[in-house]
């Protein structure tokens, strides 16, 4: 059995042509040159590669290790723990469905079965006209939105099974797509390359981003003794406020 067939990585790859590693180093040059230490580039070089091929190969794995000094191994340990890097090519629009416990509960489970079956793909697999890749991901700090979908990182808040469909239908179909919050979509290779720490160029794309909704934000807010809108309800004091207030009392709250 091959190296390749035992999953192993069959060495060495092949380098990038000429014209790509040209392009390549000035990118990677830049890169670099935000660290003190050439290594600690490593994750944002493999977001560049990223955006070349739309997955990290082993053209990839060998191009960052030249560059930064390290061993392919060294490149393949990192390229494989985190889960942003994809091992093989992603599609144009790389659809994320969580499948972590709260969105799983709310409908996450069914909304990646149900887009397997529409779209005919099973987990990390990618469509046949490359358009849509699909993947259960782990918990995206979206929980208060849940269930989550991402498309190339950007999110669709509060999803079910039929505007799960809808929005891939609509992706597949080049209609014009905006999440929930944060930019406009693109491509997950031009997404890659934002990553890798280069300007989002879109006019108005930033400032799209925008900032946490109020569900992210009322834990805050009420820590900071504020009322939620519309509730109504008297103000929340934190506990922690309440024991400086009793304190600057003279420790009058203690007796209440
Ligand atoms: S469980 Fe889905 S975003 Fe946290």
């Amino acid at each position: 059995m091959s190296a390749t067939e035992l999953g192993l990585p069959e060495l060495p790859a092949e380098p990038y042509p000429a014209e790509v590693r040209e392009r390549l180093d000035a990118d990677a040059a830049e890169i670099v040159d935000r660290y003190p230490q050439s290594r600690s580039a490593l994750l944002p070089l493999l977001h560049l590669v990223q955006s070349e091929e739309g997955f990290v190969s082993r053209t990839g794995i060998r191009y960052c290790a030249e560059r930064l000094d390290l061993t392919t191994a060294e490149v393949t340990a990192v390229a494989t723990f985190y889960t942003m890097y994809r091992r093989r090519p992603a599609g144009e629009y790389h659809v994320g469905v969580c499948t972590n416990t709260l969105c799983a509960v709310l409908g996450g489970d069914e909304i990646f079965a149900e887009l397997q079956r529409h779209l005919g793909i099973g987990n990390n697999e990618t469509t046949e006209d490359g358009s849509i890749s699909l993947e259960h991901i782990e918990c995206n700090a979206a929980c208060d939105y849940a269930p989550v979908v991402m498309v190339n990182w950007e999110f669709f808040d509060n999803q079910d099974p039929e505007s799960a469909k809808q929005l891939v239908d609509d992706l597949r179909a080049g209609a014009e797509v905006r999440p929930t919050r944060g930019a406009r979509l693109c491509g997950f290779k031009d997404t890659a390359r934002i990553l890798a720490g280069f300007p989002d160029e879109r006019p108005g794309a930033v400032d799209e981003s925008g900032a946490g909704g109020l569900p992210s934000m009322a834990g805050l807010r009420l820590a900071h003794g504020e009322t939620l809108p519309g509730t109504g309800g008297p103000k929340v004091v934190s506990p922690r406020q309440q024991q400086t207030d009793d304190e600057s009392n003279g420790g009058e709250g203690d007796e209440a």
